[in-house]
């Protein structure tokens, strides 16, 4: 039988850990042994809070320098004898930031071949999230928000001076860990892993994503597009249908458009899981309708036939004036999308979007052919759960009974709104 380590490498917030369990989960899920030595729980238990200090990061600080290589060689030791005892993929997650690491740890685990997994986000809004999140860590719960940011900050400055991409290890692989790509690689062709980390690196993981449409608006009732209208009574019934049907269901994170219905919406949900993140995200902004914006189909016909004409012969492609195309709009929904998995990790979330938007999130799952995305069917009372890593697919909808009025009674956490 033959084994192999994997050494995540990567800076703090580029999502190594998500891609480390998805490696282990992808692994386990095809009947091989895989599981993650973590360097950060090693030095949690050796070292405690001594250990959050910034300084503690500081190459000319002797002392870290000689507890970080203790800590990374008790890890390798570990690993190896997990491998000895039977394990097939140790999984080795932690920054590895410099080429010296990276080197001792080939010299010393030469009993199996080492794959470098480098994970890349060079993207300001992730970077920026992800680190005010790790401000939230049991680390730094002695230290207020602010404090926490500066010392991770200052962590992740310290990293940077001993950071070297791959290049020079024997097997590697640097993934954009936004867009499941590989951007460059040196395969390890002797393991019998290599491909099928590969697959699942690539892949898209989603584990339970909750797609819901906003509730219904005056404009849905007038067939008026566009604009920014707030919920009628019976959308707030619908959100709070919505909320009161997945009470029980974990979210984590929610995803609203900057939108008033879409905010209107996603307030009864957080009052039922006030842990969960709220972002509102420009990506998931109804297609915009140019100089149609706020204008009835009726009078769209009327004095714009063009463009009622342009829309059926190929609602798809055709662009409103000064406005979007469902084409136009898939880019940046795919961002969207990107952003929002990548923040939620495998952590459950919902996305709270508009009839147009929830179409392409929705194809973009499907593989439905182009002309036929623009008329998928989007209820205001149904909301669908998509999960889909590379051994499950599921897709369902689900439909959520509509109850009795109940005023909102708080306000939407103000959502940080990011473009
Ligand atoms: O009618 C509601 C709405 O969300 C509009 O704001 C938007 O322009 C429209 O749906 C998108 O659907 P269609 O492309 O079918 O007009």
């Amino acid at each position: 039988m033959r084994k192999l380590y994997v050494a995540m490498v990567g800076l703090p917030g580029r999502g190594k850990s998500t891609m480390a369990r998805r490696i282990r989960d992808g692994l386990l899920s095809e009947g091989i042994s895989a599981r993650i030595f973590n360097n950060g729980d090693v030095r949690r238990q050796l070292l405690g809070a001594e250990s959050t200090e910034p300084d503690f990061y500081n190459p000319d600080n002797s002392f870290g320098r000689e507890a970080r290589e203790l800590i990374c060689r008790r890890n390798l030791e570990n690993a190896q004898d997990w491998l000895r005892e039977g394990g097939e993929v140790a999984i080795l997650d932690a920054t590895n930031a410099s080429r010296t690491r990276r080197k001792f740890i080939e010299n010393t685990l030469r009993d199996h071949p080492v794959l470098f997994v480098e994970c890349v986000n060079e993207d300001p809004l992730l970077l920026n999230a992800c680190i005010r999140r790790k401000a939230d860590l049991p680390e730094y719960a002695q230290y207020s928000k602010e404090d926490a940011l500066a010392s991770f900050m200052k962590r992740i400055s310290y990293y940077e001076t001993i950071y070297d991409h791959l290049g020079e290890e024997k097997y590697w692989m640097c993934v954009d860990s936004t867009a499941n790509r590989v951007l460059d690689e040196k395969p390890c062709e002797s393991s019998p892993y290599y491909a099928a980390i590969r697959e699942i690196v690539v892949s898209m993981w989603v584990k339970n994503l909750y797609l819901a449409r906003h509730g219904q608006t005056e404009f849905n009732i007038q067939g008026r597009i566009g604009g920014d209208p707030p919920l009628t009574s019976k959308g707030r019934a619908q959100a709070q249908a919505l909320a009161r049907h997945m009470q029980s269901v974990p979210i984590d994170w929610v995803f609203t458009s900057t939108r008033m219905r879409s905010h209107e919406t996603a307030a009864p949900l957080l009052e039922s899981h006030p842990h969960a993140h709220v972002m509102a995200l420009r990506e998931f902004d109804e297609i915009w309708a140019g100089d149609c914006e706020n204008m009835l189909y009726s009078e769209i016909r009327e004095k714009m036939p063009e463009v009622t004409a342009g829309r059926n012969a190929n609602k798809y492609s055709y662009m409103y004036p000064n406005g979007e195309s469902y084409a136009i709009l898939q880019e940046r929904v795919r961002r969207g999308l990107r952003r929002a998995l990548f923040l939620a990790g495998d952590s459950p979330l919902i996305i709270v979007g508009h009839q147009a938007i929830n179409r392409v999130l929705l194809s973009l799952f499907l593989r439905q052919r182009t002309e036929d995305v623009p008329y998928i069917h989007i209820p205001q009372n149904q909301y669908f759960h998509i999960e889909m890593t590379p051994s499950r697919k599921l897709f369902e909808r689900i439909p959520y009974e509509s109850g009795p009025t109940r005023p909102l009674d708080t306000a939407l956490k103000d959502p940080q709104i990011y473009s």
